[in-house]
């Protein structure tokens, strides 16, 4: 049986049984205690509790789902980043144990013509009873399968996120693997930890299509089924690049763009650990192999085509710039802080390299800087009109930072005699005073503008730190005016190419600058210049 023929037989066979086929959400999740879709039954969450259900009480869905929880073991038999995650649903008392139990062993022994090697049970706890109900109707149904107890760690699923419907599950394992996990919904968990039991319970399953298509179609690991066949071949067998690249193609289907926080940062992190391990140059085509693949039953792939072409190329070529130079960076000791704020990386791509080259690294410091980073960040976007600043609008401070990146160029350019002399942002342009004698050749301002570019190409983050005025000069940062030097100033560093002390706010990234223009070059008084830009 294909890949497809399972998952229609999957939705046929509940839809014979009066549920309402629902598609899957998107990735970007409904429920607000979860970065990304991790469960079938996310999107069905309310309709547990008091919420009437928009499609009848039995629902069954094919889920895309995303779990980063697995990401370390990606490589191995079985587990995989995303993942479609076959499952149906029972709300509000609809139905419970026994069908549950019934259709799972139906489904799996006569539809797909499995044996099931043996289930699990709760084995019950403090908080929870013992599931004897579960146990009672296994042996009435199939008085050889063999009943094996566990706790709470594997027989006891939910509440996603502090609080929300949860209960005891009952498991299917197939050829050695878990397969389907039936969960009864029976309690709600409360914010203070309290297990209430549902008045009217649910039914939620969730059974991973890739690992029932692998022991369909015979196959020792996911990656020989034929949904990873031809994906591995572009890929060049890696299994990590055609999961994380099938992943990353679903991630930019439903909206989400490389950045270096939340979901963003998720995607990030698979893309650059795809090009770190040498397989940038297939990305393209890998992804085109899984759109090709999976567009018939998610259009969203074909629909969102040139975007998620676009987002490949934009991540491996801002990386590809950086990655050669961090790499050197490793055998100068491997800061992860100026890894990742000089050179793109994060901290977990830090640590596989580290982990590679034997080389120990300071996770706690990492995040200490982070932190302190973060805060000064913040107190410095609270702060209003400081740095010539007309607003604080993302427009503004997006200029702001072009400002700094303008500098930085006039100096290589120009030279160390181009110090700052004044400077006025609007949400519309950039106006920057410069010391120079005279006026700038079309040449001049062509290279400006390109250096400037090449930085907000390479999307580095602008990194602020607090130092002594005294460090602050030592590390070769430029004052604004004649700075009043107290005790302690900010700095803000784009990489090694930029540093200027200066109160904020900025943009978090270069990147979100997008193209820089000049837009005019004038004198402003005796061997001062103006410069007027914009950024599109
Ligand atoms: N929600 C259950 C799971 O994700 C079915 O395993």
């Amino acid at each position: 049986m294909t890949s497809n023929e399972i998952r229609q037989k999957f939705l046929d066979f509940f839809k014979e049984r009066g549920h309402a086929v629902v598609s899957s959400s998107l990735l970007v999740p409904t429920d607000p205690s979860v970065l990304l879709t991790t469960a079938g039954m996310q999107q069905f969450k309310p309709y547990y509790l008091d919420e009437v259900s928009p499609y009848g009480n039995r629902t069954a869905s094919v889920q895309k789902c995303f779990r980063t929880s697995d990401i370390d073991e990606v490589g191995d038999e079985t587990h995989l980043t995303f993942f479609e995650m076959l499952g149906n649903f029972s709300f509000q008392g609809e139905y419970f144990k026994k069908e549950a139990i019934e259709y799972g062993y139906e489904f799996i022994t006569k539809e797909m013509g499995l044996k099931i090697d043996y289930v699990t049970i709760f084995e019950g706890d403090e908080k929870t009873e013992v599931d004897n109900e579960s146990e009672k109707i296994w042996k009435e149904l199939a008085s050889d399968i063999e009943i094996k107890k566990a706790g709470r760690e594997d027989n006891f699923w939910g509440p996603t996120g502090d609080e929300g419907p949860c209960g005891p599950t009952t498991e299917i394992y197939v050829n050695g693997i878990e397969i389907w996990n039936i969960v009864f919904n029976e309690y709600n968990r409360n914010k203070e930890g309290d297990y209430i039991k549902l008045s009217k319970p649910g039914i939620d399953t969730g059974m991973g299509l890739e690992r029932l298509v692998m022991v369909m179609q015979g196959k020792n690991n996911i990656f020989e089924t034929d949904l990873f066949a031809s994906v591995m071949e572009v890929a060049e067998n890696s299994r990590i690049a055609a999961d994380h690249l099938r992943g990353a193609v679903f991630l930019l289907a439903d909206g989400i763009t490389p950045s270096n926080s939340g979901r963003g940062y998720i995607l990030r992190r698979l893309l650059r650990r795809v090009v770190a391990k040498g397989f940038g140059d297939f990305m393209e085509k890998t992804a085109s192999v899984v759109i090709e693949n999976y567009k018939n039953f998610y259009p969203e792939l074909e629909q969102n085509k040139n975007k998620i072409f676009e987002e490949l190329k934009k991540e491996k070529e801002i990386f590809d710039k950086t990655l050669q130079k961090g790499l050197k960076e490793f055998e100068r000791g491997a800061d992860p802080f100026v890894l990742f704020s000089t050179y793109g990386f994060p901290l977990e791509l830090t640590l596989e390299i580290a982990k590679e080259k034997g080389i120990k690294i300071d996770v706690e410091k990492f995040n200490e800087e982070m932190k302190k980073h973060q805060e000064l960040s913040r107190t410095a976007s609270a702060g209003m009109f400081k740095s010539g600043l007309a607003d604080t609008t993302e427009e503004t401070k997006k200029l702001h930072t072009a400002t700094h990146l303008l500098l930085a160029a006039l100096r290589r350019v120009l030279g160390g005699h181009v110090v700052q002399r004044g400077s006025n942002i609007t949400a519309e342009r950039l106006r920057l005073d410069f010391s120079h004698p005279e006026k700038l050749s079309d040449k001049e301002k062509q290279e400006v503008e390109k250096i400037v570019n090449e930085e907000i190409k390479k999307d580095l983050p602008m990194i602020c730190e607090e130092m002594t005025a005294d460090e602050a000069k030592e590390k070769g940062a430029l004052g604004v005016f004649e700075h009043k030097y107290g005790e302690k100033v900010k700095v803000y560093a784009v990489g090694g190419f930029s540093r200027e002390i200066c109160s904020g706010p900025h943009a978090d990234r270069t990147g979100e600058l997008g193209k820089f223009r000049i837009i005019k070059e004038e004198a402003s008084s005796a061997g001062v210049r103006r410069i007027k830009a914009v950024v599109i």
